[in-house]
């Protein structure tokens, strides 16, 4: 399907969020442009402090102080049904108030998050029922009978052993994986239109991780929901994506499907990330490509394309001084380094 042909669920545009600290201003994100398709997965990938974690929590405006946005729209294409017809409407996220009514409507029902550390979204001194059952009934109108019951079925859903039983442990009583399949339970509760899953399996063995993915994937298809998918594990991406973003610094470096993103890289920081993924059958004297330098601390970003210092096809005299344009170079790919600005 063509990228036109396909139904728009989020648009980012410009997105800035900085951080007003004591010792200067940390630009998290800076400048982030990209879309996510209806049903379909975005990956989000980049070294740790790119700003990706950020990004989502400024989709969901859930960004602490000194943080905020200072630039920048996030539209929110919203089909509801009133009765027969459905109704279509764009929302400013960037525009609601971070307390407000319209985003607490949003937050957790239409678009929810699941994180890598589930104890940031259980509590501890709730049973893991009553805490699903608390998301269900805040954004639909059912009994605490129906919201258990469809708490229990979610459980059974997510693949927990026991459900009638489990609904009524602590998170604590549960082990790591069991409770991530929890926190899925409850960010899918109320059939979210866009899942965020911040690096939700980094912490996860292996066996674990596989489940996970394979469930998430299985979520999707069956409630049509869109996943902003972020993670640092190339390998997750291939298995989980349709297209791809590539964060460099808070700035979107390169934007592409899945496929073109491991055959036809363009950005040399793309293309440096690609070779520092291990191998099956390299030989074990065989260096493991590492891309040299590291992303540099925030307060101080490079003039120009902030990679330079790092690229391995600098060109003199431009990537120093000139910050590169974001271009496409052939439909549905776009990339932000001088070697195709010409
Ligand atoms: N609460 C905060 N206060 C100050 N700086 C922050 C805060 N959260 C994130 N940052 C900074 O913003 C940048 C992007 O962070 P983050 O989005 O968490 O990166 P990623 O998720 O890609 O690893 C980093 O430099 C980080 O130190
Ligand atoms: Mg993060």
């Amino acid at each position: 399907m063509s990228n036109q042909d396909r139904p728009l669920l989020l648009e980012v545009h410009n997105l800035r969020t900085y951080f007003f600290l004591d010792e200067g201003t940390v630009r998290a994100v800076d400048g982030a442009d990209f879309v996510v398709y209806r049903g379909q997965t975005l990956g989000v990938v980049g070294e740790s402090g790119c700003g990706k974690s950020v990004t989502a929590r400024s989709i969901l405006r859930i960004v602490p102080p000194p943080g905020r946005i200072v630039e920048g729209k996030i539209l929110y294409h919203r089909v509801s049904k009133n009765g027969g017809s459905q109704v279509a409407e764009t929302i400013d996220l960037t525009a609601l108030d971070p307390r407000g009514r319209e985003i607490r409507r949003i937050r957790g029902a239409e678009i929810s998050m699941v994180f890598q550390e589930p104890m940031t979204s259980l509590s501890p001194v709730h049973t893991i029922g009553n805490q699903i059952m608390e998301a269900i009934m805040l954004h639909q109108n059912v009994t605490k009978e129906e919201a258990r019951e469809k708490a229990i079925e979610m459980l059974d859903r997510v693949g927990m052993p026991q459900p009638q039983r489990t609904v009524d442990r602590y998170p604590h009583q549960l082990s790591g994986g069991m409770r991530q399949r929890a926190m899925i339970a409850m960010a899918l509760s109320c059939h979210p239109a866009l899942l965020i899953a911040d690096e939700p399996t980094t912490a996860l063995d292996v066996t674990t991780e596989a489940q996970i993915l394979k469930l998430m994937r299985e979520l999707q298809r069956d409630l049509g929901m869109a996943i902003m998918f972020i993670t640092h594990n190339l390998g997750v991406i291939a298995q989980m994506t349709e297209d791809v973003i590539v964060m460099y610094l808070g700035k979107v470096v390169e934007a592409t499907d899945v496929d073109t993103l491991f055959y036809n890289p363009k950005h040399p920081y793309t293309q440096a990330l690609l070779r520092s993924i291990p191998r099956v059958g390299r030989k074990s004297r065989e260096r493991l490509h590492v891309i040299p330098g590291w992303v540099p601390d925030p307060y101080s970003v490079p003039e120009g394309c902030p990679f330079h210092p790092r690229c391995d096809q600098v060109i003199r005299g431009v990537c120093e001084e000139v910050e590169p344009p974001y271009v496409e170079v052939e439909p549905g790919h776009q990339v932000r380094c001088h070697l195709y600005a010409r």
